[in-house]
């Protein structure tokens, strides 16, 4: 069958890679792509939220199967706009609709839907323009340090955690006035967890779900968690500390409970559950849900899968998963991130990048890369190069060792990826 991936980033690529490699898939085309599906596919020039051409494209090209990588075209509707389409509903399209991708497109939404199903996540209140007043004098009393959340999609710079209140004040009055556009038309206001963050992933037909692999990403551009957010620096997979007490919990506490509420409210959810976690002294807190895989977290989640996608993307798809489970390997798979310099701030696109023929070792997943007679960047994050090892150590040292063959004037990458996690390796 013929084949398409929306999106552009390492996420993409990683999902191409592996799919690519799939018998039951003849034809692969992503769009808008980069400088390395181009390598393994056909890389189409649709932006990712013009549904109309996506569907004519899918149509004329006899598109079989549609994976939507990114949130943004989920939240939208893209779902939605096939479903209600006679002629494109023979396709199959892997994600939630409109109102399951609320899960990550609301914050507010999805708190009010752990609230209800008893989820364990952070206490919160949300704030409105109507109720400006009462968040100020909430914002005046609340417990340190203040975590403060636009509630709609804010390309991941949505979250504000600081110790200052009148910092805080500043910026809820920020948000509300516009700073996020209308994702800040409702603030959510939570209470801070402190422990370590891991994510869980599953595939979901609506009513039967499967695990992928866990992975721990590392969101800060510094070293040692220092700086500015990101897309994500890095990610390990499997995460050590996640024994069998706490994934336990996770499956009765969180992502049980999680699929009853979608299907209690008629959701007919069939594409993949993010779950950002935090492990607060054993227990398992949401702090965030996502309707769609991770970036890097795919490039080694989807990796460590041997067995093919195909039949699992299209069963969750059609609303029927297969009953096998996915083969995983036992081995570590890290993955780090090259970035531009300057990022997440502005930085420079158009520099040549060299030296990725050198890597031997690792998976080069191209992110912020395009193919123009020669490869250049064209984003922030460039690439992610994963390996395998026996353990973390092993896996990230073979990265690192890549990371010193690829070059691109600006390049800046982490060294400590996967470096917390040593301590809990047996
Ligand atoms: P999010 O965009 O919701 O993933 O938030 C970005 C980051 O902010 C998360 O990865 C956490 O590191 C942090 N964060 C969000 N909510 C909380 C919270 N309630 N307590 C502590 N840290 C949080
Ligand atoms: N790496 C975090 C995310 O994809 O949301």
């Amino acid at each position: 069958m013929n084949i398409l991936i929306l999106g552009s980033g390492g996420r993409e690529h990683a999902l191409a890679h592996q799919i690519a490699k799939s018998p039951l898939c003849t034809k692969l085309f992503v769009a808008p792509g980069n400088g390395g599906t181009n390598e393994i596919a056909v890389n189409v020039p649709l932006a990712i939220n013009d549904f109309e051409k996506i569907a004519d494209f899918a149509l004329t090209t006899d598109v079989q199967l549609i994976i939507v990588g990114p949130e943004e075209p989920l939240v939208n509707g893209i779902v939605n706009y096939f479903k209600e389409n006679e002629a494109l509903q023979r396709i199959a399209i892997l994600g939630p609709d409109k109102t399951g991708a609320q899960l990550e497109g609301s914050k507010a939404w999805a708190k009010s839907f752990m609230a209800s199903e008893g989820i364990p996540t952070a206490a919160y209140r949300e704030f409105t323009n109507k109720t400006r007043n009462e968040g100020i004098h909430y914002l005046d009393n609340c417990n340190l340090p203040i975590v403060l959340k636009a509630d709609g999609l804010a390309a991941g710079k949505g979250v504000i955690i600081t110790s200052d209140r009148d910092e805080a004040k500043e910026n809820f009055n920020a948000m509300l006035d516009g700073m996020f556009g209308h994702a800040g038309n409702t603030i959510v206001i939570e209470q801070f967890l402190a422990g370590i963050e891991f994510s869980m992933f599953v595939i979901t037909d609506g009513k039967d779900y499967i695990l992928l692999p866990e992975a721990k990403d590392y969101k800060r551009i510094g070293e040692g968690d220092t700086g500015p957010n990101t897309g994500g620096m890095g990610a390990v997979s499997p995460v050590p500390f996640l024994d069998d007490v706490l994934a336990e919990k996770v499956h009765t506490q969180i992502i049980k409970p999680t699929l009853n509420g979608l299907q209690k409210r008629n959701i007919d959810y069939r594409g993949f559950i993010f779950f950002g976690l935090i492990n607060v002294n054993g227990d398992p807190f949401v702090i965030e849900y996502n309707c769609r895989m991770g970036d890097p977290e795919t490039e080694v989640v989807i990796p460590r899968i041997k067995s093919d996608l195909v039949p699992l993307f299209l069963g969750a798809a059609n609303g029927h998963l297969p009953p096998e489970l996915p083969e995983v390997t036992h081995e570590t798979a890290a993955t780090i991130m090259l970035v531009a310099q300057g990022y997440p701030g502005p930085y420079k696109k158009g520099n040549p990048i060299t030296g990725t023929e050198l890597v031997h070792e690792s998976l080069v997943f191209h992110a912020g890369t395009l193919l123009n007679e020669t490869l250049q960047t064209n984003g922030g994050r460039v690439m992610a190069l994963t390996s395998f090892g026996m353990n973390i150590q092993d896996a990230i040292n073979k990265s690192l060792k890549a990371a010193e063959l690829v070059h691109f004037e600006g390049k800046n990458y982490r060294k400590d990826i996967g470096k917390d996690l040593l301590i809990f390796e047996k």
